[in-house]
């Protein structure tokens, strides 16, 4: 109930324009800038500096051009640009070619069929890159799995999907993607939801990410296993073991900034690990979810602004 709560409140915040000036001013005007934890900059350059130092460290990278929510074709074909300078930098700096979006960023809200074609342009321009879906609030679930069938059976193969374990509907939804042998990234979710779609209690979001981890393990395509949780990547390495599950089949996903420690250790460990990478001047929705799932990184984020503003 407090994760509710607390997902709810951050929410409340994120839609407060005061806020988001006085985050916008101080969050990344310097290298140690509070919002600096969590987003590698606001630029291509800065991200793909994050991301040499990323793979430096032996973990692998994926890049989010944060946006989000846009309400014009206008924006949505400007983020679509901007995702082909992304991949042409990416192409050009030598790193790994793995890219995550979001479809309201393409124009999900505005026009579906043109949200398509922006991403149509591009998984063509990204040919030999992966491409993950990620997923928005449960008002766009169902939208965003048939956008990705659909593209699946036009045979765009470079292409994965996130599910969420905190819905009631994503049981069935793992079956419906395993049956086409297409990739999932789990997630406990991160938006706010109501009774009606998702598990209130932390418990059993938590249950039920254990449950379909299992699942994916078993029988997914490569899926990858997105948490900070200790106790269940314990649990997803204990499973493996015993089910003679290779540690190519599989990776793990953290979010960059995040449990660097961890990250780490099971790289030395010798498994797969990604780090989700974001960047870009759009970055205040995506982090409020980040103060969302821990309360405690607000304490750090209001001494970095009295540090900044002093
Ligand atoms: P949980 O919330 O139980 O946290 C476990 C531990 O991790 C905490 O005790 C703490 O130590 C640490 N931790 C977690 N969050 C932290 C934070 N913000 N700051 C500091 N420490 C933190 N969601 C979604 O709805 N759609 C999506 O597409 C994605 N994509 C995505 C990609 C990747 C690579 C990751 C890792 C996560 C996502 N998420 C997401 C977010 C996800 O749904 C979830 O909100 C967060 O991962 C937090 O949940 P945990 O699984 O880490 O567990």
């Amino acid at each position: 109930m407090l994760d509710n709560a607390s997902k709810a409140f951050f929410h409340l915040l994120a839609r407060s324009s005061t806020l988001k000036k006085i985050a916008s001013r101080y969050g990344m005007r310097s290298p140690t800038s509070f919002a600096r934890r969590f987003i590698a900059g606001e630029t291509v350059e800065e991200a793909i500096v994050a991301a040499r130092q990323v793979e430096a460290a032996g973990l692998m990278q994926t890049l989010d051009f944060l946006g989000e929510s846009v309400s014009t074709l206008a924006e949505a074909d400007a983020a679509t640009r901007d995702y082909l300078r992304v991949i042409d930098a990416v192409i050009q700096a030598g790193i790994g070619r793995n890219l995550s979006l979001k479809l309201t960023q393409l124009g999900l809200d505005v026009d579906r069929a043109s949200a398509v074609d922006n991403l149509r342009r591009i998984l063509e321009r990204a040919e030999d890159f992966f491409v993950r879906l990620d997923m928005e609030s449960s008002h766009y679930t169902e939208t965003t799995l048939a956008i990705f069938e659909t593209l699946w059976q036009q045979n765009y193969r470079n292409i994965g999907v996130v599910l969420q374990a905190d819905l009631h509907r994503t049981e069935q939804d793992v079956e419906r993607i395993v049956a086409l042998g297409a990739r999932i990234r789990l997630v406990k979710g991160a938006y706010r939801e109501p009774a009606s779609v998702a598990f209130p209690s932390k418990a059993d979001v938590d249950a039920a990410y254990a449950q379909l981890m299992k699942r994916l393990l078993r029988d997914g395509t490569y899926p990858a296993i997105a948490t900070h949780d200790e106790a269940m990547i314990h649990e997803a390495q204990r499973f493996a073991t015993e089910q003679h599950i290779s540690k190519e089949r599989f990776e793990f996903q953290m979010l960059y900034g995040i449990r660097r420690d961890l990250q780490a250790s099971l790289v030395s460990q010798g498994y797969r690990v990604r780090v989700y990478i974001p960047f870009g001047h759009q970055w205040f929705p995506y982090f409020m979810r980040r103060l969302g799932e821990r309360p405690a990184n607000v304490g750090f984020v209001l001494r970095g602004i009295a540090d900044e503003a002093r």
